[in-house]
């Protein structure tokens, strides 16, 4: 495989009856690693995903699916939970999991054990032989997603695995995604909940407006963002204040500001010589879901003002 990439994307291109979806995004997925597609609703992630898949083709770009020009070749190596979840209701789980793996080119027999394993290893052992439609909608997304990978893909796909699930299968997905990676397998999720992405993923892809705004290390992403400062006084006014950058809120009692260039340091300094008595101080790094609504909210207004000024040219 090309530089160890499970997947490799390049100017993924697809519009809808002449409607933009997904206007040039490139992807890199390195082999073995935990990748997220991270966008606001809208963005393109589905559409992104069934590109990489195969499942529709680009109308521009390339991509390279485990080595295969085709992604579709991949398929008996590729287990992909889809957005739209469905399953037959009148089958049981155990013969619904060694079903899809079946589909995948796994022998039904072989399918059937490790169903059963899945199943009661995580708490649905009394399920094995009850049809799909006496499973709750969460146990009975749990059992699709067995489905994807019992046949043991070198790359899972999943498209919004965590909505629908309760904190504590979300909690269990969790495990199960890095018990996967931590045996080589590539995982690739989309998600808009953004804390499952910052535990889980070594690099994101940040969509919105059908444009890739961000691909790189959850960490670079987040250095997007300045650390924030939090600060208690216990004098409420003196010449200190000029030293507090000018953007300096004060909410609560507590001043806010963005850590200045020059660090802490200096304003510490200022504060002390100055007598302004300091109760509490913090430096907060910014998380990931802060730098996600920067990236993508500036995108998005972005796109509205560029498009108010089409509309004013018009
Ligand atoms: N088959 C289709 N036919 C027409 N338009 C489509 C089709 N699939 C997607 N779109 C449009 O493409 C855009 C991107 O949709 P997509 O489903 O990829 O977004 P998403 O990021 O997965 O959103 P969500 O978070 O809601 O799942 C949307 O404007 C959508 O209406
Ligand atoms: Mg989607």
């Amino acid at each position: 495989m090309r530089g160890g990439l499970a997947i490799e994307a390049k100017g993924l291109f697809k519009a809808f009856d002449g409607k933009t979806a997904v206007d040039g995004v490139d992807i890199a997925v390195p082999e073995g690693s935990i990748y997220g597609i991270l966008g606001p609703n809208g963005a393109g992630k589905t559409t992104t995903i069934r590109m990489l898949l195969g499942i529709i083709d680009p109308d521009r770009g390339e991509r390279t699916l485990l080595g295969y020009d085709e992604p579709i070749k991949a398929a008996p190596i590729v287990g992909y939970l889809p957005e739209e979840r469905g399953l037959y209701p009148s089958m049981t789980t155990r013969e619904v999991i060694a079903f899809m793996g079946a589909l995948r080119g796994l022998p039904l027999e072989i399918g059937r054990q490790r169903a059963e394993g899945m199943l009661s290893q995580n708490g649905l052992g009394d399920y094995v032989n009850k049809p799909i439609k006496s499973l709750s909608k969460g146990m009975a997304q749990t059992v699709q997603l067995f489905g994807t990978i019992v046949h043991r893909p070198k790359l899972i796909v999943l498209d919004e695995p965590f909505s629908g699930l309760d904190a504590i299968n979300q909690g269990r997905l969790e495990s199960l995604i890095r018990a996967e990676a931590a045996e080589g397998t590539t995982v690739i999720f989309s998600t808009h909940v953004i804390a499952h992405a910052e535990r889980l993923c070594e690099r994101i892809a940040i969509i919105a407006g059908g444009r890739l705004r961000f691909e790189g290390k959850v960490a670079e992403a987040r250095d997007r963002l300045r650390p924030q400062v939090r600060l208690r006084t216990r004098v409420e006014d003196g010449a200190w204040r000029n030293a507090l950058p000018g953007n300096a809120v004060k909410t609560d009692g507590h001043f806010q500001f963005e850590l200045p260039e020059s660090g802490i340091e200096p304003l510490l300094k200022t504060l002390i010589d100055g007598g302004a008595g300091i109760e509490e101080l913090s430096i907060e790094r910014p998380g990931l879901h802060d730098a996600f609504v920067a990236i993508a909210g500036d995108a998005v207004a972005r796109e509205m003002e560029n498009s108010t000024r089409v509309e004013e040219q018009a």
